[in-house]
């Protein structure tokens, strides 16, 4: 049995409207974030990387929004999401991190990679907005911002518009202190218990005051309001929301301390309506996704379509997919997929965790995207050829159920008849 740990936040992210797990991207490794976007590039580049600023990918026409189970921009082209899920970009922007080892030498991690993602024709690039390290916060004290750290989100936002690449912008994160649940809890309780991050109306306060502050940001390099900024795909309210406790048991359920009963999900489902409800009253511009993994929660009549669905495990983490998607300022449903650390790396679960939440979210009436997955390697300093063998039985069902034009794409919305959609 295989408790879930941390999940390392380097995958690709693919999409899909519906059916479609989108990737015109003919080469999936090419994509891939974090240390591995350096080892899949460096066989391709060598000396100093210097980016073709011309390969940018086409406009797109103001924000994308949801048209039923479709991504839309608003001449009704259809956006397909696909690309890199990043790492630690805050702190490598401000000079306190390094990057990623392997890239070609004098060159920016983040530029590299946006200018990668566009001529692998990748439309978006998940970030993560807020600070990794301890001693490098965004928010140092309730309502009191790191400038440096402002910055470095600035100039990752401004870089995405270069290459008019789009953003997943991760507002906290479940598995990070700074910035995330223990320290909006700290503040508003001076406790560590961080269950009471989905219940503490003060914790919610302080976390709201900070939805409003990014949403009303100005880029200082691009001087657009972040609220106003269409580079901005989608706000993710926080990465992988979960309560503190993840038994492995079928029985006495009802012994479990609280942080561990079914219930538990109730606080994390009502969390996320409210905080949906929030953005979308203060920024109705950009989606709105939850951030979790999708698991089902104990009481869900889905629930059988979990990892180790038996031992409870990821139905008593607090999230329910359904439930947790339902609102209406929830606008597109998004999931996870890691077979390593969530024990069961068969081709036949992933058939079903892909096709169940196509249907679920299908029945939501939502798009959806898998904004996080990705496949170890069983021995990480083999070749290039060596990682894609080991990875394609994993890769395949997100990359290639494809098709391969949809960047030209028209989806059906409201005003599809006056599209003068761009070519590419
Ligand atoms: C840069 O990209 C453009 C557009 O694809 C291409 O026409 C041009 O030849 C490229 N320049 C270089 C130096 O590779
Ligand atoms: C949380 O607080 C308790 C009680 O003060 C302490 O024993 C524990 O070490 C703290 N845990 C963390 C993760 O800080
Ligand atoms: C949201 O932020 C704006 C701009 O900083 C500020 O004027 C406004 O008072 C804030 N609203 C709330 C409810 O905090
Ligand atoms: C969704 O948010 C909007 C604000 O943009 C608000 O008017 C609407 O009532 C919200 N919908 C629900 C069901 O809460
Ligand atoms: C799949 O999981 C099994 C059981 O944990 C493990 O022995 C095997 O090495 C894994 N295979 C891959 C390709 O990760």
């Amino acid at each position: 049995m295989q408790l879930p740990v941390l999940t390392i936040l380097l995958g690709l992210i693919a999409a899909s409207a519906s059916t479609q797990y989108t990737s015109p991207s003919p080469n999936p490794v090419a994509g891939t974030a974090g240390p591995n976007i350096a080892q899949a590039a460096s066989s391709s580049v060598s000396g100093a990387y210097s980016p073709n600023t011309s390969n940018i990918l086409p406009a797109w026409n103001g924000f994308i929004q949801a048209y039923g189970t479709k991504l839309a921009d608003a001449s009704c082209k259809l956006f397909p999401v696909n690309g890199p899920n990043t790492w630690s970009w805050v702190e490598i922007a401000a000079g306190v991190a390094a990057p990623p080892a392997g890239l070609p030498a004098n060159t920016d991690a983040i530029e590299f990679t946006m200018a990668e993602a566009a001529q692998n024709g990748q439309t978006t690039v998940r970030i993560q907005a807020y600070g990794l390290n301890p001693t490098f916060p965004l928010q140092t004290k309730p309502g009191v911002y790191n400038e440096a750290a402002w910055r470095s989100i600035d100039y990752i936002l401004a870089t995405a518009a270069k290459y008019r690449v789009k953003v997943i912008y991760t507002i906290a994160n479940n598995w990070v202190n700074t910035d995330g649940p223990m320290t909006y809890v700290e503040w508003a309780t001076g406790t560590n218990n961080t269950d009471l991050f989905f219940s503490n109306p003060t914790a919610l306060q302080l976390y709201q005051n900070h939805l409003n502050a990014t949403a009303n940001r100005v880029n200082s390099i691009t001087g657009v309001v972040y609220k106003n900024d269409p580079t901005i795909f989608s706000w993710d309210l926080l990465n992988e929301p979960r309560c503190t406790c993840y038994p492995s048991q079928t029985t006495n359920i009802a012994a479990l301390p609280p942080s561990c009963q079914p219930s538990c999900a109730d606080s994390i489902t009502a969390w996320t309506g409210s905080n949906g409800h929030y953005m979308r009253a203060i920024d109705p511009n950009h989606q709105v996704l939850v951030g979790n993994e999708g698991f089902w929660g104990f009481n869900s009549p889905l629930k059988s379509n979990d990892p180790s669905p038996s031992n409870n495990w990821a139905a008593l983490t607090g999230q329910d997919f359904t439930a947790q998607n339902s609102f209406q300022n929830i606008t597109t449903a998004a999931f996870h997929y890691w077979p390593d650390t969530w024990g069961d790396n068969t081709t036949a679960f992933e058939t079903q965790w892909l096709g169940s939440h196509d249907s679920a979210a299908t029945a939501l009436g939502k798009p959806l995207v898998l904004e996080e997955f990705g496949k170890a390697t069983l021995t990480p300093s083999v070749s290039d050829a060596v990682r894609t063998a080991q990875r394609l039985p994993i890769f395949n069902q997100p990359f290639l159920h494809v098709p391969t034009n949809e960047l030209a794409q028209l989806v059906d919305c409201p005003f599809a008849e006056d599209a003068a959609p761009a070519g590419f």
